[in-house]
C-alpha cells in the first residue's frame, strides 16, 4: 500500500461538481485580477473567521509581508522598518515566517517552543522583550493554537503588535475565537498542501480595522492610492480570482474537513499511547469537544516525537513500507545563512532538541480507514521489532 502524506486526489472527486460550478462562472465573468469571485471570497472567508475585513494576496508569505508593510505605515510611518526594530518569533516554523521579517526591513528575534505543543513560548517571549521590540508573530504550528491569552497579554503590556501566522490553521479556533481573529492582523497561506488549499499560491489577511484592510490593498495593488498614483513602493499581489473561485468551492466543507483530521489525530494518538518511546501530538484542547466547530488543533500535520535515535531508521522503515514520513522542520531557522542577521538573545533548547525528534504521519480528510490502521500497525510493527530501543 501506498500511503502519501496527504493525498488531494479524492478530495477533488468529492469536490468536482463545486469546483466545475465555481470554475464555469468565473471563466464566463472573464473578470480575472480581484474580479467578483474574490470578492465574494474576502466576504465569506471573513464571515468565517470571524472578523471584520479579509483582503486575498498571492501567497502567506506576502500574507505576512503586506501585514508587516501595513504596520509599519500605520504605526511607524515609515514605508519598511528599522533593522533595530525588533519582531519576536519563533525558529521552528517554514522559512517564510522570518524572511518577511528581513524583508519587511525588521530584525527577526527567534525564542524557545513550548516542546510540548511546539509553539512559541510566551514566558520566553516575555525575556526577549527589549527597547527595540515592535512585534510578535506567532505561528500556529501544525494547526495547533498557541496560546494566544498571555501572548495578548503581553503585547498590550509592551505596546507590541501581533501578526498571527495562520498558513497552518485556517479553522483553528482558541477560545471559540479563530485563528487569524486574535492578533491585529492575521496571515493566511493556500498553498495547495494546506488545510485550505487552492490549485497554485494564494494567501489572506484578515484585519479588525478599516484603516489597516484599506493599507493592505493599496500595498497589494502596486502601492496605488487611486490609478497611476502610487503612494507607497507596493507589491503585485492579488489573489487570482481562479484561486478565489476553488476556495469558494472547500470554504462551506473545511469545518467536516478539519473534524475529518481530527478524528484520524485521535486514532492516531490512541493507537500510539502505549508506546512509551512515542509522545504524541499535543491532544486536542479537552475543553472543545470534536462535535462544536471550535477545533483548538486542525491537524495541518499530524506530528509525533520520538528519540532523536531511532528517527532515521523510523522513518526509513515506514518508507520501505509504502508510508510517506517527514520531519517538519529538521533544521529551525537560526541556523539558516538567510537569517544570519537575526537576534537568539537565550539558548534555543528546546527548539535544538524537538528538530531532531519530530516526525509528521500521513493524514487528510479523505484519508480511509484502511490506511489509517495501515499505519497504526506499521509503527507498532517498527517499535515490536526493535524492543531494545528506548
Ligand atoms: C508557517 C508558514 N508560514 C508561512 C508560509 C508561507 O505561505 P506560502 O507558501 O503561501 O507563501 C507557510 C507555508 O508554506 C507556512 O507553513
Amino acid at each position: 500500500m501506498k500511503i502519501p502524506l496527504l493525498d488531494l486526489k479524492p478530495e477533488y472527486e468529492f469536490l468536482k461538481k463545486d469546483i466545475d460550478k465555481q470554475l464555469k462562472s468565473c471563466l464566463s465573468s472573464q473578470q480575472w485580477v480581484l474580479g467578483p469571485k474574490v470578492k465574494e471570497f474576502e466576504r465569506k472567508a471573513a464571515k468565517y473567521l470571524g472578523i471584520n475585513y479579509a483582503v486575498g494576496v498571492a501567497s502567506g508569505t506576502d500574507a505576512l509581508l503586506i501585514g508587516l508593510r501595513a504596520l509599519a505605515l500605520s504605526l511607524k510611518k515609515k514605508e519598511f522598518f528599522n533593522k533595530e526594530d525588533e519582531i519576536i518569533t519563533t525558529p521552528f516554523s517554514f522559512v517564510a515566517t522570518a524572511e518577511a521579517i528581513v524583508r519587511s526591513g525588521a530584525k527577526p528575534v527567534f525564542v524557545d517552543i513550548d516542546p510540548d505543543s511546539f509553539n512559541i513560548d510566551p514566558e520566553k517571549i516575555k525575556k526577549a522583550i527589549t527597547k527595540n521590540t515592535v512585534g510578535i508573530i506567532p505561528v500556529h504550528l501544525y494547526g495547533k493554537a498557541c496560546r494566544m491569552k498571555e501572548i495578548k497579554k503581553i503585547a498590550k503590556a509592551n505596546k507590541l503588535f501581533i501578526i498571527e501566522d495562520c498558513a497552518q490553521s485556517f479553522g483553528t479556533s482558541f477560545k471559540g475565537k479563530k485563528t487569524g481573529s486574535l492578533g491585529d492582523l492575521g496571515a493566511f497561506s493556500f498553498f495547495p498542501s494546506k488545510n485550505l488549499g487552492g490549485f497554485g499560491d494564494g494567501g489572506l489577511i484578515t484585519a479588525k480595522t478599516k484603516k489597516y484592510a484599506d493599507l493592505i490593498k493599496v500595498l497589494r495593488n502596486h502601492g496605488q492610492t487611486a490609478q497611476y498614483k502610487a503612494d507607497y513602493c507596493g507589491y503585485n499581489s492579488r489573489l487570482d480570482s481562479i484561486q478565489a473561485a476553488i476556495l469558494l468551492a472547500k470554504l462551506k466543507h473545511i469545518d467536516k474537513f478539519n473534524k475529518k483530521r481530527i478524528q484520524i489525530a485521535q486514532k492516531y494518538n490512541n493507537a500510539f499511547q502505549n508506546i512509551s518511546q512515542i509522545q504524541t501530538s499535543d491532544l486536542l484542547d479537552t475543553r472543545y469537544s470534536i462535535r462544536d466547530t471550535n477545533f483548538s488543533h486542525v491537524y495541518h500535520l499530524y506530528t509525533i516525537k520520538l528519540p532523536a535515535k531511532i528517527r532515521p531508521k523510523f522513518i526509513s522503515y515506514l518508507n520501505s513500507k509504502g508510508i510517506s514520513a517527514r520531519s517538519y522542520y529538521p533544521v529551525s531557522l537560526d541556523k539558516m545563512k538567510a537569517f544570519k542577521t537575526a537576534k537568539v538573545p537565550y539558548k534555543l533548547k528546546n527548539t535544538n532538541k524537538v528538530m531532531k525528534e519530530v516526525v509528521s504521519l500521513p493524514i487528510y480528510p479523505f484519508m480511509d480507514n484502511r490506511k489509517v490502521e495501515y499505519v497504526i500497525n506499521q509503527v507498532n510493527n517498527f517499535f515490536k521489532n526493535n524492543q531494545s530501543i528506548n
